[in-house]
C-alpha cells in the first residue's frame, strides 16, 4: 500500500486538540493543497478564511452555539448548553471555505478543497475535523458583522469549515457501511 493510500485510510476526524498552534509552514502547506484541489472547469470558485485569533474563534463559537440551540435536535442542544462548549473542539485553527454562489459546482469544489487539507493534515501528523455549523451562522443574513470580520467576499456562500491542530488523542475508526458498491463488468 503506498503512502497516499495509507494516509487516506488512517485519517480520522479529530475531536480533541492540544492548544499548540500550527506552524506557518504547516498552515501554508495546508492552504496550498486546498488551492490545488480539482474544481469544475478549473474555476477555483473558493475563498479560504483562516481564523487563529482567539476572540474571533470565540465569536464564531457563540454564533454556532445559537445555531445548535435552535436546531431542534436534543443532542445538539444539550451540547450547546455546556459551559465548555467548543464547536471546533478547541482546535487553534479554523479554516472556513466560502464559494462563489454563481458557480454551480462551487459546493463540490469547496468540499474537495477541504478534503485535500484534511488528508494533508493527516500526512503531517496533524488532526482535523469538518465543522458544519460554521457554514450555517450566516443563514438569513445573520451575523453580518462577523461575516465582514471574516472577509468573506460578497456573493460567496460558506459551505464548510475545518478545524486543524495537534491531536490530543487518537480517534477510533468510525464503522463503514457494507453494500455500498456496485461493480459492473
Ligand atoms: C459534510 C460533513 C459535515 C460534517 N460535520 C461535522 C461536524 O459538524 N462536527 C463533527 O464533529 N464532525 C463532522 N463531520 C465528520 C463526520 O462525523 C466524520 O467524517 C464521520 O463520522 C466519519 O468519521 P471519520 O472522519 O473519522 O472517518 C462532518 C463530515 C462531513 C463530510
Amino acid at each position: 500500500m503506498n503512502e497516499v493510500v495509507k494516509t487516506i485510510l488512517k485519517r480520522r476526524s479529530t475531536r480533541s486538540f492540544t492548544p499548540d498552534q500550527l506552524t506557518e509552514e504547516e498552515l501554508s502547506v495546508l492552504l496550498e493543497t486546498a488551492r490545488f484541489a480539482p474544481s469544475g472547469m478549473n474555476r477555483q470558485p473558493w475563498h479560504f478564511t483562516v481564523v487563529q485569533n482567539p476572540e474571533t474563534l470565540h465569536r464564531i463559537n457563540e454564533a454556532c452555539r445559537q445555531v445548535l440551540l435552535g436546531s431542534g435536535v436534543k443532542a445538539m442542544e444539550d451540547r450547546a448548553k455546556g459551559n465548555d462548549f467548543s464547536i471546533c473542539y478547541k482546535a487553534p485553527t479554523l479554516i472556513l471555505v466560502a464559494v462563489d454562489e454563481q458557480v454551480h459546482t462551487g459546493r463540490y469544489d469547496g468540499a474537495v478543497a477541504l478534503e485535500n487539507m484534511f488528508l494533508a493534515a493527516e500526512s503531517m501528523g496533524l488532526g482535523s475535523c469538518w465543522i458544519h455549523a460554521v457554514s450555517l451562522i450566516f443563514n438569513g443574513g445573520a451575523n453580518e458583522a462577523l461575516r465582514k470580520e471574516l472577509q468573506i467576499p460578497a456573493g460567496y456562500a460558506p459551505i464548510g469549515s475545518g478545524a486543524f491542530g495537534r491531536k490530543a488523542a487518537e480517534a477510533q475508526a468510525a464503522p463503514r457501511k457494507e453494500n455500498t458498491i456496485t461493480i459492473l463488468k
